[in-house]
């Protein structure tokens, strides 16, 4: 498969020029300097937007908060001052870096609440999982009224699937749901309490004028597709581990027991990273220089992609120990959120401003599935002592969960 060949490419490269950013075209005809080193990795981090702007995938257009070409789409069309305070709203609203969020209260209420639907069947498998995910995302982004609006689902769902073609596709019939998303979203925002994402944004005040609310609001409602995905990997993964899986779930139980949940799960939010390190949702991180860098005595001109496959780093066995094994227990290293080797939220200015509410959210589901239930028969098998595979189409996990 495509991640696979990619690795392999990537290993003969530096095999045959070492680790020297590696100029390589692309199928389609692009040219990429590709970062192998770990100082060039360091270095990627470290470079201001003015120097490495983001080009993000696919999947996160419009999500970035620094894209240098905007098709006027408005979503994605910062730059500057305004790139400057859209990153810290961002940052104040997300709560960057701070593990419990200060909504943790009624945010962990909601998934508790929805989980519900996930164990409904006694199978888990994607379809039921994005239910109850996005269910809980609207209430957590624009409050509880939300979580039955289906129109306002249907057409994010249109939006995702709009995102994931390439652009200069059929933008006109796009357009209208986007219109109509934006105008059901804004009735939520104007309404939106505390406690939740909108209201907070909207308390944030703006004063550069930089923030559009209800273009955020859907941002971060599409930022959750992470989720779903990474929810059924980590417990796919804790099917195919079950003392780690009985740790995880002796964690659940306590924090039930030590009163109001606190989502702090320090274990289960170790194999949620472990698993977002073998099967990272953003695998290529992708930066446009803006001006004639040098990289290794080298020039480049201004207009160069820079890629930083960080899938294959994450995965190197050359310089991360068992790398193709599921190791939770090396997130306990109190610098490994910082190892730039390891980067599923990326590092730096880019750096996912969601990481710590979307590993608060994410663990938070997987200990409500693991208080009352098992995980036990999986598919796909996975050997837990051989190498895992390089990548898990979330499309084909099912679990079977039984009562504890
Ligand atoms: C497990 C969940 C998540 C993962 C693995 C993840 C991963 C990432 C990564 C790798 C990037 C940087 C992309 C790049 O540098 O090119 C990113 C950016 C971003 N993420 Fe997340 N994310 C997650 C959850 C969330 C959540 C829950 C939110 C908000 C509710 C969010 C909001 C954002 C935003 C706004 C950006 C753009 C930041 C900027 O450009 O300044 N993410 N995410």
């Amino acid at each position: 498969d495509g991640a696979h060949a990619s690795a392999a490419a990537l290993r003969a490269l530096r095999a045959r020029h070492g680790d020297a950013p590696a100029l390589v075209r692309t199928r389609s005809g692009k040219t990429l300097l590709v970062l192998l080193d770990p100082p060039d990795l360091r270095r990627f981090y470290a470079e201001p937007v003015s120097v490495l702007a983001a080009d993000p995938p696919q999947k996160c257009r419009g999500l970035s908060t620094h894209e240098p070409d905007p098709d006027g789409d408005g979503a994605g069309c910062v730059r500057g001052e305004q790139r400057t305070g859209r990153r810290r709203m961002n940052e104040d609203v997300l709560a960057a870096g701070v593990p419990v969020h200060p909504s943790a209260g009624p945010i962990l209420a909601a998934v508790a609440e929805e989980a519900r639907h996930l164990t409904a069947a006694g199978s888990l498998e994607l379809s039921r999982a994005r239910h109850a995910v996005n269910r809980a995302a609207r209430r957590i982004v624009l409050g509880d009224p939300a979580a039955e609006d289906d129109e306002l689902a249907g057409w994010l769902t249109q939006l995702r699937a709009q995102d994931k073609r390439p652009r200069g596709g059929p933008r006109r019939a796009a357009r209208s749901v986007h219109d109509k998303a934006r105008a059901r979203i804004g009735e939520y925002v104007r309404h939106a309490g505390d406690d939740t994402l909108a209201g907070r944004a909207a308390r944030h005040g703006d004063p550069e004028g930089a923030v559009d609310c209800e273009d955020e609001a859907r941002l971060w409602l599409l930022a959750m597709d992470a989720v779903p995905d990474t929810l059924l990997r980590t417990l796919l993964l804790l099917g195919a581990h079950p003392c780690e899986q009985d740790t995880a779930a002796a964690e659940a139980a306590a924090e039930v027991a030590a009163g109001p949940a606190r989502g702090e799960l320090p274990r289960l939010r170790a194999c949620v990273r472990e698993s977002l390190r073998l099967y990272p949702v953003v695998p290529d991180l992708i930066r446009v220089t803006r001006g004639e860098t040098e990289w290794r005595g080298v020039r480049h001109p201004a207009g160069t992609s820079v890629l930083l496959p960080a899938a294959f780093h994450q995965r190197d066995p050359e310089r991360v120990p068992a790398a193709h094994v599921f190791v939770p227990g090396r997130w306990k290293n109190p610098g490994a959120d910082q190892d730039i080797r390891l980067a599923p939220f990326s590092h730096g200015e880019g750096r996912c401003p969601g990481d710590q509410l979307g590993l608060m959210i994410t663990a938070a589901f997987c200990a409500e599935v693991l208080r009352g239930h098992r995980v036990t028969g999986t598919r796909p098998v996975l050997d837990p002592v051989g190498p895992l595979p390089v990548t898990l189409d979330p499309h084909g996990i099912r679990l079977a969960l039984t009562r504890r």
